[in-house]
């Protein structure tokens, strides 16, 4: 279906109406392709967020969500970010880039953001600290390294939703984490586990290729 006719307006509610009709989670999953090239149709905000808030729901250790998202659509700002990506084509092309940001060190300083509210009292003093003293022998590499860790769930979660809702997504880790920092103003401490280009898809990805399951999965 050409778009090319229609008011904008218009086609961001249709957009909406057909967010309604979203894969289930094997379909998703068997779908699902990098896509690499978008149609220039912009990603309405309203789905965007709809689609971030699920995949925030993402499990992390300790519940502390040290994820941290940038989502990039200025055009300047991809530009720069695809030159930090080694000049893949993507990271400029699509419409929407998430910057996936892993920081700890914001999460540990906002234990009770993440802390549970049933959890109360000397409780959850015990808790703060017992999270406190799980990091405190860790340097700021290993830290680094397991809040990108944690982070791979979420991004795990939102390639699938990506996928239900209808957007093509390629998740990336051939960028240089220090320029990618110094464009958007990130700490020096965290980690960027990916960059996820995302858009109506223009193409249909290569088609998959797998290890077959009794190649990776043993039965004791
Ligand atoms: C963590 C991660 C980093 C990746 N980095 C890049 C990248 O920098 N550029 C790229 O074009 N594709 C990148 N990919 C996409 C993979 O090449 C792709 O997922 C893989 O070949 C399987 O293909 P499929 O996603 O179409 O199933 C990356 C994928 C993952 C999960």
């Amino acid at each position: 279906m050409a778009f090319t006719n229609f008011p904008p307006a218009l086609l961001n509610i249709w957009r909406g109406m057909e967010a309604t009709h979203l894969l289930d989670a094997k379909t998703a999953a068997l779908r699902r392709r990098s896509i690499r090239r978008y149609r220039k149709a912009p990603v309405p905000e309203g789905l965007l967020k709809e689609i971030l808030e699920a995949a925030l729901r993402a499990p992390s250790a300790w519940n502390l969500q040290p994820w941290r998202i940038v989502v990039v659509r200025d055009p300047a700002t991809k530009r720069a970010l695809r030159e930090a990506a080694f000049g893949q084509a993507q990271v400029e092309e699509a419409p929407v880039v998430l910057v996936l940001c892993a920081d700890l060190e914001d999460a540990l300083n906002h234990l009770d953001e993440v802390i549970h509210p049933g959890v109360q009292g000397e409780k959850r003093e015990a808790q703060k600290q017992a999270i406190q003293r799980a990091f405190a022998a860790m340097g700021q590499e290993e830290r680094a390294s397991w809040a990108a860790g944690q982070s791979y769930i979420l991004l795990g979660y939102l390639l699938l939703l990506l996928e239900a809702y209808g957007l093509g997504s390629v998740p990336m880790l051939g960028f240089d984490p220090e320029r990618v920092k110094a464009i958007l103003g990130l700490p020096s401490h965290a980690a960027i586990p990916a960059l996820v280009a995302l858009g109506y898809p223009a193409e249909e990805g290569y088609p998959s290729h797998r290890l077959p399951l009794d190649r990776v999965v043993s039965w004791r």
